[in-house]
């Protein structure tokens, strides 16, 4: 599969070496958006039409997709379809906003992505511009942000790898605070600098005081764990 795909890539630069990829993908998801009557499909097409720099592709891969998709199944089963306000730090381009808003078992108030990276939030805003009025994408450090005095009703971190030190941030929200944690087993990749060995281990350095959710998603080249509970 991946060798014929690789073949067909090498055919299209060969046959046409001047081709614009982003033009070519900013069609096809217009149009597959046009087909499927997806509005997350079509915030696709306009983050690579207006953000070109943007990493979408490596954000919106199958494997990113697949560890969201179980978020957000799990999250559905274990808590529920009805949240006031949810907080995703380290949320990136908005990915798993979108997919929040975009599935329709799900009522939510307004969901709201920090990231420390001042290039991500535009773009996330143009990712979820179907859904602005409950959207809000921001810069900020998530050991820098106001949790008492917001209380969000869910905090969602699936960027565990990425952060230095996960019980020191789990220490600043108030206690009882319904969070869902991401981590991996990922070490080779030199951007993670917090992984963890197992859903033991995750669960361990976490200290969660109530665990509706526990789990390990399998992929090809590592293993992503989630807990979904409360500090
Ligand atoms: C590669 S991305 C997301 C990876 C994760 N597996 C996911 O798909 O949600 C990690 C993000 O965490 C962000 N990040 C790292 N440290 C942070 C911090 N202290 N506060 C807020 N965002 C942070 C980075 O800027 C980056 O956008």
């Amino acid at each position: 599969m991946a060798e014929a795909y690789n073949t067909c890539i090498m055919d299209a630069t060969q046959t046409n070496p001047g081709a614009d990829w982003r033009e070519t993908a900013f069609d096809l998801t217009r149009g597959i958006a046009a087909y499927c009557g997806c509005s997350l499909v079509g915030g696709l097409a306009k983050v690579i039409a207006r953000h070109p720099q943007a990493d979408v592709g490596n954000a919106f891969n199958h494997k990113q997709v697949a560890c969201k998709l179980w978020a957000r199944d799990k999250l559905f089963e274990s808590c529920g379809s009805r949240f006031g306000s949810i907080w995703i730090v380290g949320g990136w381009y908005g990915v798993l906003a979108a997919m929040l808003f975009d599935d329709p078992r799900f009522d939510i108030g307004a969901i709201e992505s920090i990231d420390i990276d001042p290039g991500v939030a535009e773009v996330a805003k143009t990712l979820n511009e179907r859904w602005k009025e409950r959207f809000r994408a921001s810069t900020g450090d998530m050991y820098t942000l106001d949790y008492a005095g917001s209380r969000p009703d869910l905090v969602v971190n699936t960027s565990c790898e990425h952060i230095a030190d996960l019980r020191a941030w789990l220490a600043l929200l108030p206690p009882g605070t319904r969070v869902l944690l991401q981590s991996n087993d990922y070490f080779s990749e030199p951007t993670h600098i917090a992984c963890v060995p197992s859903l033991q281990a995750f669960e361990k350095l976490a200290g969660l005081t109530e665990i509706a959710f526990a789990g390990a998603l399998p992929m090809k080249k590592y293993t992503r764990f989630m807990l979904i509970g409360r500090v």
